[in-house]
């Protein structure tokens, strides 16, 4: 019989984010304490956000769109989306993500202005948005799987779609394979590097084309945005 790995990954990356993987991320998109390596990838991710807050505070016309984002983690980007005045589904496959990013949006947010949130797998979201974004979530997947779940946002997004990816390199296959070496109980999943090529090849193939791009990379964190739209 042929393996599953596909339905494997799924599993193990809803139990990690349920677990330990909640700490460790809720940590890391926090404010408290890290250490050096936390540290480095809090500001990493940060920049990611911060990318996509520019982009769509450029374009003037934010107050009002409907986003969906799949695989909110604990809501960094979806908060301040939505205190930017636009209509925020939030889902993801942890409860345990998708319950700290309620409660944060609660503690942070006018009632108005809250999210809608849901404990989903992208793949199984429905419905329709101006814009959907999924960020840092592909790592997870293999590149069958990824473009799969292309597939599926591209069904949900109207005009635009954001993702970012750790991109596969030389360079960093290299960093991955070296780290591969060490595994500390904080790397407890597997990490996918996607070749911007046939990220960008399973874009075009849903008719969507790359209109901003952005890279982000620290010491530790290294991530690819684009900005699709039709
Ligand atoms: C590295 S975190 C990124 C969180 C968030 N997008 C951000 O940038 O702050 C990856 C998140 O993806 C979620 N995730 C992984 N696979 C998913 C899937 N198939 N559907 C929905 N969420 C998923 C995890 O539970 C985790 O919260």
């Amino acid at each position: 019989m042929p393996s599953t790995p596909v339905m494997d990954d799924k599993a193990i990356v809803k139990d990690y984010f349920n677990a330990t993987g909640f700490d460790r991320w809720r940590r890391i998109y926090g404010d408290g304490e890290v250490n050096k390596v936390q540290l480095d990838i809090r500001k990493g991710h940060q920049k990611t956000v911060d990318t996509v807050m520019a982009w769509l505070q450029a374009d003037g016309d934010l107050a009002g769109l409907t986003i969906c984002d799949a695989g909110c983690g604990v809501g960094s980007l979806s908060l301040p989306l939505a205190a930017a005045g636009a209509r925020v589904f939030a889902s993801d496959i942890s409860e345990k993500m998708v319950a700290e990013a309620r409660q944060q949006a609660q503690e942070t947010l006018a009632s108005e202005q809250l999210p809608q949130f849901a404990v989903s797998d992208l793949e199984s979201l429905s419905g329709t948005y101006h814009t959907v974004a999924c960020l840092d979530v592909l790592i997870h997947y293999p590149q069958a799987q990824a473009a799969t779940m292309i597939g599926h946002l591209s069904s949900l997004a109207e005009s635009r779609l954001l993702l970012s990816f750790a991109p596969k390199t030389l360079a960093y296959s290299l960093l991955k394979k070296i780290g591969d070496f060490f595994p500390g109980p904080s790397k407890a999943t597997r990490a996918y590097l996607h070749r911007e090529a046939d990220v960008i090849k399973a874009l075009e193939s849903e008719g969507w084309r790359i209109q901003r791009q952005a890279m982000t990379k620290t010491q530790f964190y290294f991530s690819r945005l684009l900005e699709a739209m039709r």
